[in-house]
């Protein structure tokens, strides 16, 4: 399966730190944000990454992930939207990268503490369709919501007033080919862009959409209580970069003195 990151928008919610770079660009505690869902990619076992950006500031992310080897990957894709279209737009633009299979689609501000692996293996299994995760949130209404009914999901409202259960739909997606007909069908939402939620209800129209839920943490970044709740978040589910820096000095220093 072939990944793909969306890394577009302007980044409204974050003026003025987006003023002047892309938001997927910011800090998270000791790396880039966009480094975490392309590891996420790369940790389920998908090593044909698109990463679709856009605005003034896209040449950065050439000059920072260059042919991915950080990654351990051989190159990287990338690809330019024009405009402000959302999220299912920038996806559009992964028609012809995707080549009639399959992808697993991620936010770029979206970060995890565990693992999408078993997920992408078990939508591999699934002949066609769609596959997304779920998890429980207390601020459901921020996010998409799905609604569930005997094991099924029955539909997805966008930041719903009153959501339907507290089930956020999370920024990682799995498509088939069959995605790309979906968004060209779409009809710009009230925000006027085309919603990736209207995308997966498509899916759910149809009966060909799957669920699972996502183990351990996970965030957007996109607010600012999010993206310092995100950097919490990593410097919590590792040993601190200062610790481990004393350490090596502490280690320097014990051999000085031999
Ligand atoms: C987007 C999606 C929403 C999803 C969220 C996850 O919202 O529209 O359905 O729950 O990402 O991060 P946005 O953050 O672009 O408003």
């Amino acid at each position: 399966m072939k990944g793909v990151v969306l890394a577009g928008g302007t980044g409204s919610r974050l003026f003025p730190l987006t003023k002047i770079t892309n938001k997927h660009l910011l800090p998270i505690y000791d790396k880039p944000m966009i480094y975490y869902p392309i590891q996420t990619l790369v940790d389920a076992g998908i090593r044909e990454i698109m990463l679709v950006t856009g605005g003034r500031n896209s040449g950065d992310f050439l000059r920072l992930l260059a042919n991915g080897r950080e990654f351990g990957l051989k190159d990287l894709h990338y690809t330019y939207q024009e405009g402000e279209g959302g999220i299912a737009d920038a996806l559009a633009l992964a028609e012809h990268f995707a080549d009639g299979k399959s992808i697993c689609v991620i936010l770029g501000d979206n970060l995890i503490e565990g693992t999408i692996r078993r997920a992408v293996e078990d939508f591999r299994k699934q002949d066609a369709g769609a596959k997304i995760l779920l998890k429980e949130v207390p601020d459901a209404e921020r996010f998409g919501v799905a609604e569930i009914r005997d094991g099924r999901i029955i539909g997805i409202e966008e930041k719903p007033q009153r959501p339907k259960s507290n089930y956020a739909v999370t920024g990682i997606y799995m498509y088939d080919a069959t995605v790309f007909e979906k968004v060209r069908k779409l009809v710009p939402s009230r925000r006027g862009e085309l919603e990736i939620t209207d995308v997966n209800n498509a899916y759910i129209d149809e009966g060909s959409m799957t669920y699972a839920h996502l183990e351990g943490w996970w965030t957007d970044a996109g607010t600012f209580e999010s993206l310092l709740r995100a950097g919490n978040l990593v410097a919590g589910s590792r040993p601190s970069v200062d610790a481990e820096a004393a350490s090596v000095e502490a280690d320097v220093d014990s051999a000085r003195s031999l």
